[in-house]
């Protein structure tokens, strides 16, 4: 076995409305790689994808990491001024595992996924259909629904159609739903766009506000609930491993923007205090969702728990969530025996397994 270092190709940023969440999770996975063995194991090379798309190489990339925030104007060289990725930077060639720590559009939804398949090289993470079909909420709840997994009442909705006949929606939505119902808009993340509706005026406001950031809208029934998250690993050639359930508690009606990045005003709890038979159930859901739409690598999956009835609902999928270090995803894991340094360890050998070239087996799913 030589002992190169593996090179590693981190990439944060990107052209999402989490870019600034990625930075942070991306300074926590180069700590992870830099502390104990994973010194010796891996070298890693940064790049970093601005708002606009555009990629650039260690030199800016080393800099937003170690300031933690998103280049100013004046951080960024002026060329190329196209947005959008026009190629890799120097030092790209050289990578043997690409993770790209990027959250929302343009980088948990399959598109990165897509080019470093086209490539033939290994990426940590879910492959194209996963991402693609954990990002949009629509099409993750046609998923988890043919897999028969609970759900709480929704319907899926288009701009189109709201424009084209907001009455004939707003009755249907009214007469399957009721009040309270959340409007989502199903390609965003982080709450943006997403708002609760208690009477008519709300819900028209709240389709408007939706469909004028997507296309694509989801409108759910409101349900009064604790909100648990499992973290799921794994996949592939390999068995999906489900962690200890976390509870996250806000002081707030729901978990919109503002409650899920101000300080202090959520915690999480960990492992979740709820009976041992609903973390089970949980757990195993969670496994389900992952399979139901493909995802591998990491996955955090999200439930709503009615304690009163013990029902227990899938709320959502992430394929890649949140791994700053106050992140649920790593802090599960941390509290089921399994430390930062090695997971991320063992994200980037499931990577090497799994994104095999073609005519070993095919990159996977
Ligand atoms: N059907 C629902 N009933 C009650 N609360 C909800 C419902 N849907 C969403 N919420 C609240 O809104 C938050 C964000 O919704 P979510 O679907 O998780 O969007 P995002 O993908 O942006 O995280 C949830 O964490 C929860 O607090
Ligand atoms: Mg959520």
């Amino acid at each position: 076995m030589s002992t190169t270092p593996t090179r590693v190709g981190l990439i944060f940023g990107g052209a999402s409305g989490e870019h600034a969440v990625s930075i942070r999770s991306a300074a926590t996975v180069a700590s992870a790689l830099a502390a104990g063995g994973n010194g010796s194991r891996y070298g890693v090379s940064c790049f970093y994808i601005d708002t606009q798309g555009r990629w650039w190489g260690p030199e800016v990339a080393d800099a937003v990491l170690a300031q933690g925030t998103p280049a100013g104007p004046g951080q960024l060289p002026s060329s190329p001024a196209k947005p959008g990725f026009s190629g890799f930077p120097a030092g790209a060639e050289a990578i043997d595992v690409w993770l790209p720590v990027l959250h929302g559009p343009n980088g948990e939804d399959g598109t990165i996924q897509g080019l470093f398949t086209l490539m033939q090289v290994p990426f940590v993470g879910s492959g194209v259909l996963g991402s693609a079909v954990g990002m949009d909420k629509q099409a993750m709840k046609a998923a988890f629904a043919a897999a028969g997994l609970p759900q709480v009442p929704y319907i899926c909705a288009s701009a189109r159609e709201l424009r084209a006949n907001p009455t004939d929606l707003i009755t249907k939505l009214e007469a399957l739903l009721g009040y309270p119902c959340f409007i989502k808009p199903a390609n965003l993340g982080s709450s943006v766009g997403i708002s609760k509706a208690s009477d008519r005026q709300g819900l028209m406001a709240g389709l408007e506000a939706a469909a004028a950031l997507d296309p694509r809208l989801v409108i759910e029934r409101g349900v009064t609930a604790r909100e648990l998250e499992c973290a799921v690993r794994g996949g592939g050639h390999q068995p999906l491993l489900a962690s200890v359930l976390g509870e996250i508690c806000f002081d707030a009606d729901w978990y919109d923007y503002d409650t899920k990045y101000s300080d202090g005003k959520s915690h999480t709890v960990i492992p979740a205090v709820v009976p041992a038979e609903v973390t089970e159930r949980a757990r195993t859901m969670a496994i389900q969702a992952c399979e139901a739409v493909g995802a591998m690598g990491l996955s955090r999956v999200d439930f709503f728990y009615a304690e009163a009835s013990g029902e227990l609902w899938l709320n959502e999928i992430n394929t890649f969530p949140g791994f700053t270090s106050q992140s649920m995803y790593p802090m599960l894991w941390a509290a089921t025996g399994l430390p930062l340094e090695t997971l991320v360890h063992e994200l980037i050998e499931g990577a090497r397994e799994w994104h095999k070239p073609a005519e070993k087996g095919g990159p996977g799913a």
